[in-house]
């Protein structure tokens, strides 16, 4: 880190697959970029493909994809632009980690039960996981660690998207972030 003022702030979404991180993400990005905030949104699925294409589920790999988007994260707030991320990182550790490196980093738990993910299972991974078909699944055969203080939770099953989202921006005015 050099020693230019960090402007940007991170949202960083945790929770279990299936929880709704992407699509709160998503939606995010757009009700910030609707207030002309800059930002860019960064998705565990999209970045498995580029940033940290080759790594698999073993502890030590999720926390050096957790970082790897970390680091990215601290280089874009350092020149104003805000980030929000939609990633499992499921170790309590490499959360607070983060939270040590990105001066505005808030934390959001997406705290969706996981027999609610299991019921939805939009992407049909829970069905083989359970199976036995896919090792080291978050939830079912590799563990999630809640975050114990989280900035904001949200909960998709009794709230909807639009009001998730609002409790966001609701939330980065109260702070003077935006
Ligand atoms: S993290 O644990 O390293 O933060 P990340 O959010 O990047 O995970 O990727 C999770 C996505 O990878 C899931 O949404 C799912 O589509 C896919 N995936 C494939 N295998 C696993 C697994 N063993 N555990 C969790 N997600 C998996």
């Amino acid at each position: 880190m050099n020693n230019l003022k960090s402007s940007g702030f991170t949202c960083w979404l945790t929770g279990l697959s299936g929880a709704g991180k992407s699509t709160l993400g998503i939606e995010i990005t757009k009700a910030l970029e609707e207030l002309s905030v800059p930002c860019e949104y960064l998705d565990g699925d999209v970045i498995r493909t580029n940033l940290s294409k080759g790594l698999g589920f073993s502890r030590e790999d999720r926390n050096t994809n957790v970082a790897r988007v970390g680091f990215v994260c601290g280089l874009l707030n350092k020149h104003g632009i805000n980030t929000i991320v939609a990633l499992i990182s499921p170790y309590r550790d490499a959360r607070e980690q983060l939270k040590l490196q990105i001066p505005n980093f808030i934390e959001i738990f997406v705290d969706t039960p996981l027999d609610v993910c299991i019921k939805r299972d939009i992407k049909g991974l829970y069905k083989k996981a359970l199976a036995g078909e896919i090792a080291e699944f978050t939830g079912i055969s590799s563990p999630y660690e809640q975050p114990l203080n989280p900035d904001i939770t949200l909960k998709t099953h009794k709230e909807s998207v639009s009001q998730c989202v609002e409790t966001v921006i609701n939330y980065l005015q109260r702070q003077g972030k935006i």
